[in-house]
């Protein structure tokens, strides 16, 4: 079998390092269920009738990820490359097609450099312990990555990769300085071994399509020592189209040190417990103190009503657990636990806004979050603008900068996969068209939805079929991204729903 012939080429080839045999768990193994479940985020992926893979393999060594590459491709398996586990289409951990999981979970060490501004960080740490690992050394400085603290390095600086900074520093992707990758011929290369063009596509072309990253070399931004930090609600009794209307023109304008995000879903009415509301969370991050934010605030959203009380000043690192919603003086250390995300079961899609929707168009919103299935659903409104403008398309293979307003996370969440209906939000999509981005309809590709178009998964996929969801999450740069794909590639080795295609044919 596979399996069988597989093992026995990691066997016989790994005699010479650590052995491996210790790190390899197949179906019969005790752990096997337990490994596989650590780092799956959407419980989606995690039902009986999930593709499980023939073999979990947790290397601890640049030779093991040497070897189970080589034996993957002679025997025919797929390779699936884990870090966080945060993939939202379970990409990293299932396949329809024989499989292994290459688990990164012990490639994890982060070496900063205060001096020199600059951190080697390995593929298989979270976000959470690359900032906490930073504020440890300096209260000063800080990364512009994700908010979630359970991502994983991987996974998330190949897509691109933002949080609430990104209006000042860009995304996590545009921090990175030097990558180790071991491309299908096995090899281990840095940046200069790997060519610029190599270089560009894994950062923010999407994991998994170009090889094994191992670590990325970041540069770490300066913070200020205080920061300040709000979260108001609004609900649909307190003016929020207006607010949210106004929100759109304000949010991607104002002073980069500035984020306003917006969450959008239904709660509890305060004035009756038995009846809902429609709520938005304007939710903020200013990189500076209270004496310059309420004037700041005062001056360009007044509406908004903020005063002192909204406000809490703290440090950098305090303010990503804060966004991230743990309770006032919750442990640094929290940000260590890689489990600590709430594991549900969901669906997400993304768009980009660029012109101001309409009140009447936002009207028409809210009743959908009446209807049955926004249970637990919410919007995330991302604002954009600031250095976003002023970074050019082609600089990496993320695409959308100048000219977006405004980014939205569309996201419906289930307690059990026997109610999972995924009508609700294709209908709130659909829906949205008018409002959002044309020709085309752009996404993010770390916000990956598989609705959006997929390659043929045992084979051969033309750039056409595959440029129907490339150009959506990649615009003009998914031309570049399939020529550095055959160039390092050419047999796709390296493939999945939506890796870039090579334009090499032979079958
Ligand atoms: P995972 O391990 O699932 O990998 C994702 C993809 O990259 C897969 O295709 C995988 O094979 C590939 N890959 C992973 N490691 C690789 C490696 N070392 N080499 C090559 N390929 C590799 N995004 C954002 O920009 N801002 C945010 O605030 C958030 N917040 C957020 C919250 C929550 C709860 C979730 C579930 C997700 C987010 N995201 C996000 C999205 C997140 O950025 C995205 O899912 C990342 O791809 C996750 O990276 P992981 O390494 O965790 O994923």
């Amino acid at each position: 079998t596979h399996e069988h012939n597989f093992l026995q080429c990691l066997y016989t080839h790994s005699h010479n390092s650590t052995s491996i045999s210790t790190l390899v768990f197949t179906k019969t193994n005790s752990s096997y269920s337990s490994i596989l479940q650590f780092s799956t985020q959407n419980l989606r992926f995690a039902t009986n009738k999930t593709p499980k893979p023939l073999v979990i393999i947790t290397p601890q060594e640049v030779s093991h990820i040497q070897t189970i590459i080589a034996c993957s491709r002679n025997h025919g398996l797929q390779v699936r490359i884990r870090s966080g586990g945060h993939d939202f289409e379970g990409r990293s951990y299932v396949s329809e097609v024989p499989f292994v999981i290459i688990d990164l979970t012990y490639f994890r060490e982060i070496k900063i450099d205060v001096e020199n501004r600059s951190a080697w960080v390995q593929s298989g740490a979270t976000m959470g312990e690359v900032y906490y690992k930073i504020s440890r050394k300096s209260r000063n400085l800080g990364f512009p990555g994700g908010v979630c603290p359970t991502i994983g390095v991987g996974g998330h600086i190949s897509g691109g990769g933002y949080g609430t900074v990104v209006r000042k520093f860009g995304l996590a992707a545009d921090n990175v300085i030097d990558a180790q990758i071991i491309d299908v011929k096995g090899r281990l290369l840095d940046r200069e071994a790997m060519g610029e063009d190599l270089f560009w596509a894994i950062r923010g072309g999407g994991g998994a399509s170009f090889g094994v990253i191992i670590s990325w070399k970041i540069k770490l931004v300066q913070v200020p020592s205080i920061v300040t930090v709000f979260n108001v609600p609004k609900t649909l009794e307190q003016n929020l189209t207006k607010l949210v209307h106004k929100w759109q023109y304000v949010a991607s304008k104002i002073d980069e040190n500035m984020y306003i995000g917006v969450i959008l879903q239904r709660v509890n009415s305060k004035l009756n417990s038995k009846s809902t509301t429609v709520q938005a969370l304007f939710q903020s991050l200013f990189l500076g103190g209270i004496e310059k934010l309420i004037p700041l605030m005062q001056e360009k959203f007044p509406e908004l009503g903020l005063v002192r009380e909204d406000c809490i000043e703290m440090s950098w690192i305090e303010s990503v657990l804060n966004l991230y919603g743990f309770p006032k003086g919750e442990s640094h250390e929290v940000l260590l636990n890689r489990t600590q995300a709430s594991k549900d079961i969901f669906k997400v899609k993304s768009d980009f806004v660029k012109v101001p929707i309409p009140e009447i168009g936002l009207q028409g919103i809210w009743p959908m979050f009446y209807e049955d299935g926004a249970k637990d659903a919410f919007m995330y409104l991302f604002p954009y603008g600031g250095i976003m403008d002023s970074i050019s398309e082609s600089e990496i293979p993320f695409p959308h900068r100048y000219g977006n307003l405004y980014q939205i996370l569309y996201s419906a969440h289930w307690h059990k996969v026997e109610k999972m209906k995924f009508n609700w939000i294709r209908k709130l999509y659909s829906y949205m068209e008018p409002f959002v981005s044309k020709s085309p309809r752009g996404a993010y590709i770390n916000y990956r939805d598989l609705d959006i178009g997929v390659n043929n998964i045992n084979g051969y996929t033309s750039y056409k079929q595959a440029s129907v969801w490339g150009v959506k999450y990649f615009k003009n740069n998914f031309k570049r991204l399939a020529k550095v794909k055959t160039r390092v590639d050419p047999l796709n080795f390296f493939r999945n729903e939506q890796s870039i295609p090579s334009h090499f044919t032979k079958r």
